[in-house]
């Protein structure tokens, strides 16, 4: 693995080693010694969970990291391409870990230059750390990936999340369960190469339908920050609430996740269930990013 672009990208014997590497730091039997290096990371999209996890990542291997949040401080304010930038930021670190609204940035910088590049989300198109970690919540709460129930629920549209998840979990002989109204269904082009690839799906537009069938409920936010039109965000930003309530005939190792953030799409009652899993999932992410860092900096034992 050079970089951490897209999950098209990875094999499953990949994903099962940097699970299987997650897991070893996670339980002390290894730790990854990344002293002497330098992540550069770089937020021009806003992130609480996947900076500050990289960075706290890097910091538990004894790496360092220099971080630009937001474009207003940095030179392409004065007119300097992403391309200069990533170029120059190149001779400064061994690693960029970059957040970017455009599609295909990461992709595009990674060709520029000769240091690993962690996409952390590339507007709609794919967040594969996040991914990754969301395959290590997986199989830790269900004790395996393959053949697996997943509900994927809300904005199936734009949400980079569930792109990139539903290539890391194509392997594995999931059935997936797309739940969204019309106007945010999975796209075409991923329905069409989930087909291509044999992966199973249904689509609803109701959770009540699936719920009771499901091993995963993976929830996401509507992505307000994607919409061309505010009215459209307004239709559909309540559409889907999931309460304690609902979960009362739902199998007894289900397990929500979430990306996070929620803004209300998960009652605050469901955080007390034994189903809620999102905020350890966010936990789950510094050993994942750790597996990946270290994957990709080489990091000694
Ligand atoms: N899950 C995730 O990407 O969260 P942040 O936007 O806070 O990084």
């Amino acid at each position: 693995m050079q970089h951490l672009i897209s999950m098209r990208d990875l094999q499953s014997s990949d994903i099962l080693k940097l699970v299987s590497l997650a897991e070893k730091i996670e339980k002390g039997k290894t730790k990854p010694d990344l002293s002497g290096k330098i992540l550069a990371a770089l937020f021009f999209e806003p992130s609480t969970r996947t900076q500050l996890s990289f960075e706290t990542a890097m910091k538990n291997l004894g790496g360092e990291v220099i971080s630009v949040v937001g474009t207003a401080s940095t030179s392409i304010t004065k007119g300097e391409t992403l391309a200069d930038t990533a170029i120059v930021i190149a001779q400064y670190a061994n690693a960029i870990v970059m957040r970017h609204s455009a599609e295909g940035s990461a992709r595009y910088i990674a060709d520029l230059i000769n240091i690993p590049v962690i996409n952390a989300g590339d507007g709609s198109n794919q967040h594969p750390s996040q991914s990754l970690l969301d395959v290590y919540s997986i199989i830790k709460t269900q004790g395996r990936l393959d053949n697996l129930k997943i509900g994927l629920v809300g904005d199936l549209k734009y949400g980079r999340t569930v792109h990139s998840l539903i290539y890391a979990m194509a392997s594995f002989k999931p059935t997936f369960y797309f739940v969204a109204p019309n106007s945010l269904k999975m796209p075409p082009h991923f329905t069409s190469e989930l087909k291509k690839m044999g992966v199973k799906f249904r689509e609803h537009e109701f959770i009540e339908d699936v719920i009771k069938d499901l091993d995963i409920l993976y929830v996401t936010r509507i992505q307000r920050e994607r919409f061309p039109e505010i009215q459209e965000y307004d239709r559909v930003k309540n559409i889907y609430m999931i309460t304690a309530k609902m979960l009362e005939k739902v199998k007894p190792n289900l397990k929500i996740l979430h990306p996070l953030p929620r803004v209300n799409e998960i009652n605050k009652d469901v955080d007390e269930t034994p189903y809620a899993y999102y905020f350890t999932q966010a936990k789950n992410g510094v050993f994942m990013r750790e597996a990946i860092l270290a994957t990709l900096l080489g990091g000694k034992k």
